[in-house]
Order: structure tokens, then C-alpha cells, then sequence
């Protein structure tokens, strides 16, 4: 019996009266991060609060991983206590995952309703100062604010076509694709940007075709969001390195900036739509990447420092499965 509690893959504590913890089993210390010795340190009426009934704790644990445990405590007779810790990270986890997908689908409803009322006038406002600009000499300085109005004009449907992308994602056509060919055509795509501020665009691909399926526009799409974001990161020059790796059932694309990084405080908070730092930003490149890259059944993480930024792009090799 004690030995199968002991091996139980959920944690179990005992506790006297007073919180000091009697005995601990292997799951237990495990997800507190801590050995035999250590739980003499530890009141259990402190870590869970007189009352509460519940309650999640974030650990880290020795291996240095981070886990949700919630906590449950059940009275015992004669004022004993047993505390339950069950670990709910994944739990945790996938309930951030919709609650983000929530919002992007939310946000993009509203989105789609303005852009269409905008997209009407706009056209309007086009059509007429072309008009106007037909029925003045050319030579007239007044004509240069008329291509003002129109370089204006479609600028504002651009970011109403990005509006439109972000809020019904067209349906994935998954084929067969070279990944490698796909990364190159990217790349080559963003080279004058990236000559323009003097960034260093370095590739480095596995010999021979990478095929996956995959939607390859859907795919360079996010390609294009990141490089470009990579480029806007390092306004006076640096590097972008390009790295694809084949693991196991998964392809990993990689882009490395020598740029100025992500500061810790907005970290969480790049990839949710319209949240931009840049003045001419729109804040979608990230939120509609994620999107693409779950519809794959991928994954897409980030590191930074001040020294520059890493996005890792997974993509499975049949996404289409
Ligand atoms: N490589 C990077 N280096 C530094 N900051 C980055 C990098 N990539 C993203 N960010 C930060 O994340 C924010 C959100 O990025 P996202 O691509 O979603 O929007 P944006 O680039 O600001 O605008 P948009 O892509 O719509 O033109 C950026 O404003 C920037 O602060
Ligand atoms: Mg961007």
C-alpha cells in the first residue's frame, strides 16, 4: 500500500496540525523542486491558504521546467491533513491556446465588418480624385496633392486587404511542397529590404528538396511576417540567419536577428493582434502567423535577448493528416 502510494504519478502529502509535512511522496517532490531535507522548510498552511480549497501554483521544478500543480487539500480525522498536487500543466496550457484563438476570432469578426464599410467610401474617394487629377494640367503644382490623396488612398486599402487576411484566413490547400524552395523564393522576396538597411541575409539549407505538405502560400506567408520583422529589427544593418532542419516527423525553420530584441515586459504579448511597437505598424504580422502555423498543426516559439531574437517555426511534415 505505502509503496503504491509512493509511486503514484500524483503528489501526495501528509501534514499535522500545524502545516509541518509528515510525509511526501516521489510525484510530490518531484513537482515541488525539492528532496526529503527540504520539506522541513516547507508549512503546508502557508502554501495553501486557511480556506481556500483550491488552488494552482506555478513550480519549477530541479530539471528547471515549469509546471502548473493544483493544489487540493482534504482535512483528515484527528487534524491531519493530506494535500493532493496533481499536475495541470498541459491542462493550463491548452486553455491559453483557446482563449488566444478566442480572441483572434473575435477581433477578426469586428475587423471584417468596419473594413467592409470603409472599403466603399474609400473606392469613392479613389475613382474621384483621379477625376479631378484628369481635368488639371499636369504642370499644375495642385496635381501633386491629388497622387497624394490616391498614394493615401492605397495605403488604406492595403491595410484593409492585411484586415481582411487576418479575418477569414482563406482555407488551407495543402499539397505537396519543396519546404526549401519555398524558404528561398521568401527570402529572395525580402532581399531589397534587407539590403536597404544593410542587414546580411546567411542561409543554410540540408542538401537536396525538404518535401512537405503544407500550404506553401499559407507557409510564406509566416515566412515573410517574421524575415520582414527579423529586417525592421536592425534599422542600421546587422544579420538574419535562415536555418531548416529535418527532425523525425517534424521540419524546423529557424531566423536568428542581430537586431535590438524583445523587451521582457511585451513579450507575451507579440503575437496577439494590433499589439505593435512600431509607428507605422499594424500589429497583424504575428497574430495572423500564429493562426497559419496552428492551422498546420505547428508550433511557433520565440527567445531574446538584447543581442538579438530567434523564431522557431515547427511545422509537421503531413500537416495535411
Ligand atoms: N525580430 C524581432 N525583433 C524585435 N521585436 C520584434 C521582432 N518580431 C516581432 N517583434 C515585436 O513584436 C511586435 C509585433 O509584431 P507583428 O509582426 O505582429 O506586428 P508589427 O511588425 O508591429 O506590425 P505588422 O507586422 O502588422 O506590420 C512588433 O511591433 C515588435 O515590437
Ligand atoms: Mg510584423
Amino acid at each position: 500500500m505505502t509503496e503504491l502510494i509512493e509511486e503514484l504519478p500524483t503528489g501526495i502529502m501528509l501534514a499535522d496540525e500545524a502545516g509541518a509535512i509528515t510525509y511526501a511522496n516521489r510525484a510530490a517532490l518531484e513537482y515541488m523542486g525539492i528532496d526529503h531535507d527540504g520539506l522541513k522548510g516547507v508549512n503546508v498552511n502557508e502554501v495553501v491558504r486557511q480556506g481556500s480549497g483550491k488552488k494552482d501554483l506555478i513550480f519549477r521544478t530541479k530539471g528547471d521546467e515549469r509546471i502548473t500543480v493544483r493544489l487540493g487539500r482534504v482535512t483528515l480525522s484527528g487534524g491531519n491533513q493530506a494535500i493532493i498536487l496533481t499536475d495541470v500543466s498541459e491542462i493550463y496550457r491548452l486553455e491559453q491556446e483557446l482563449l488566444k484563438m478566442d480572441k483572434l476570432a473575435t477581433v477578426g469578426e469586428l475587423t471584417s465588418g468596419i473594413a467592409h464599410e470603409i472599403r466603399n467610401p474609400l473606392a469613392g474617394i479613389k475613382t474621384t480624385a483621379q477625376a479631378l487629377k484628369e481635368e488639371i494640367p499636369e504642370n499644375d503644382t495642385r496635381s501633386a496633392y491629388i497622387s497624394r490623396i490616391i498614394i493615401e488612398v492605397d495605403r488604406l486599402n492595403k491595410l484593409l486587404l492585411s484586415f481582411f487576411d487576418f479575418a477569414r484566413p482563406k482555407k488551407l490547400n495543402v499539397r505537396p511542397c519543396d519546404l526549401k524552395k519555398t524558404i528561398e523564393d521568401t527570402v529572395f522576396m525580402v532581399r531589397e529590404a534587407a539590403r536597404s538597411n544593410h542587414v546580411r541575409i546567411m542561409e543554410f539549407y540540408p542538401p537536396g528538396e525538404v518535401r512537405i505538405k503544407a500550404d506553401p502560400d499559407m507557409v510564406q506567408q509566416v515566412l515573410m511576417n517574421v524575415f520582414i520583422n527579423a529586417v525592421q529589427s536592425m534599422p542600421s544593418g546587422g544579420s538574419m540567419e535562415v536555418h531548416l532542419r529535418e527532425q523525425g516527423a517534424n521540419v524546423e525553420i529557424s531566423v536568428s536577428d542581430t537586431g535590438k530584441g524583445i523587451p521582457e515586459n511585451i513579450r507575451s504579448r507579440i503575437f496577439d493582434p494590433f499589439f505593435t511597437t512600431k509607428p507605422k505598424g499594424i500589429g497583424l504580422g504575428l497574430s495572423i502567423s500564429y493562426r497559419l502555423v496552428k492551422m498546420h498543426s505547428g508550433n511557433i516559439t520565440f527567445s531574446s535577448s538584447p543581442e538579438g531574437t530567434l523564431f522557431t517555426i515547427s511545422l509537421p511534415k503531413e500537416a495535411g493528416k
